[in-house]
């Protein structure tokens, strides 16, 4: 939707037509994923997609929100305890409160939503939601919260009012995109570096299975509390080691007997992405996409194998990437569902949409969806 068509929305629903308008964009990750609660490398870059805000102050201490692609609206206070029922809700609320929290003033205000990142695709709608909100709250109300600031009060809001314990990246990606760029950040010592994405030769396209699976949220925060665990046992030993980032497959390896075979396998997962992100990172420099592509694969085959969050669908995908001879290709975000990110040299690239399309439909009854990445800019005001 444009700035124009919301702000007629925005005028229909509640007869002012002077709102400001702000978006923020979600994300892609090219690599080092579940990599970011243990203090290690993630490198995303916002995208072309995102959530588009109109906002107005309404004198009251009250929000009103219209969802227009669900046609829901809902009103709730500012308090603790006035927490919204729709699921929707709780993310602009969530950002209000974590605002209050952190000692900002919020005042009541009108807005409606749309967006235009598929859900439960792993491109972070809702990172790309908080952060719209985030965003135009601390402008609008000359806050003067840094932008990493603005990234915790997204990565708060899942915590506390949604349920998942996520790590920083898509909050972060999101506010701080930058278009034609992916970013290398450090989730520890929140250093970051933007990375020019202009592979000639290569595309970058997402398929997306279309398939949410149950209790991905619940399945998450179990992977978390694996890591934290390996990593907490390490530590009696090699107290230097914060986070899993910090461990070696050597220390991993002494306190193998003395933790489960599961969080075993989290943690090596962990240890070993650690590295190829770094391996990516230089093979980016260089220019070596084939590199990158052979690490993507690597990747998707310790989230299926080691750290179990691929399923069936995932798994198929990429193996029909393997196959086509596409450079790389593996499950992006959280997953348990969602899309693969696939590295296709551009002479293979309509050959396998085709073949991608065609062959998971005879096996699941549907077509991917396809989306080309393009890596645009971060939250910002229209
Ligand atoms: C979700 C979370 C992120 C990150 C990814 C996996 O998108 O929100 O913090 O952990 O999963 O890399």
């Amino acid at each position: 939707m444009t700035k124009q068509e919301i702000i007629e929305v925005f005028q229909k629903k509640y007869g002012v037509d002077n709102p400001e308008v702000y978006t923020s964009p979600g994300r892609i990750n090219l690599i080092g994923e579940h990599t970011d609660y243990n203090g290690s490398f993630v490198f995303p870059g916002a995208i072309d997609k995102g959530m588009i805000a109109a906002i107005h102050f309404n004198g009251t201490d009250r929000i009103k929100a219209y969802a227009i692609d669900l046609d829901e609206s809902t009103e709730f206070g500012l308090n603790e305890e006035d927490l919204p029922k729709e699921g929707w809700a709780k993310y602009i609320f969530g950002v209000c409160r974590e605002i209050i929290k952190r000692g900002g003033t919020v005042k009541g205000f009108d807005t409606v939503f749309t967006g235009d990142v598929p859900l439960g695709a792993g491109m972070s709608s809702s990172a790309a939601l908080e952060s719209t909100f985030a965003f135009a709250l601390n402008d609008l109300l000359n806050l003067g919260i840094d932008k990493f600031e603005l990234a915790r009060i997204g990565q708060s809001t899942e915590h506390n009012y949604v349920g998942v314990k996520c790590g920083i990246m898509d909050q972060f990606a999101s506010i701080f995109g930058q278009k034609g760029h992916l970013i290398r950040l450090d989730t520890k010592s929140m250093e970051y570096a933007y990375f020019p994405f202009d592979p000639k030769g290569y595309k970058m396209v997402l398929l997306d299975t279309v398939v949410k699976h149950e209790l991905a949220s619940s399945a998450y925060n179990k992977r978390r509390e694996s890591c934290e665990h390996a990593a907490s046992t390490i530590a009696k030993r090699h107290p230097e080691v914060v986070f899993l980032r910090d461990a070696s497959m050597d220390m991993l390896n002494e306190v193998k007997s003395e933790i489960s075979e599961e969080d075993y396998m989290r943690a090596k997962y962990v240890i070993e992405e650690t590295q190829r992100v770094r391996e990516v990172s230089d093979a980016l420099e260089r220019g070596d996409y084939e590199t990158v592509g052979q690490k993507m694969y690597e990747t998707h085959h310790g989230m299926s194998k080691l750290y179990e969050v691929s399923c069936e669908e995932l798994d198929f995908l990429n193996d029909v990437a393997r196959e086509h001879g596409v450079t790389g290709s593996r499950v992006m975000g959280g997953g348990f569902g969602g899309c693969t990110i696939n590295l296709v040299k551009d002479e293979l690239y309509d050959s396998f949409i085709q073949d991608a399309k065609a062959q998971f439909k005879a096996k699941y009854g549907h077509e991917p969806k396809v989306y080309d990445v393009v890596i645009g800019d971060g939250a910002r005001k229209l």
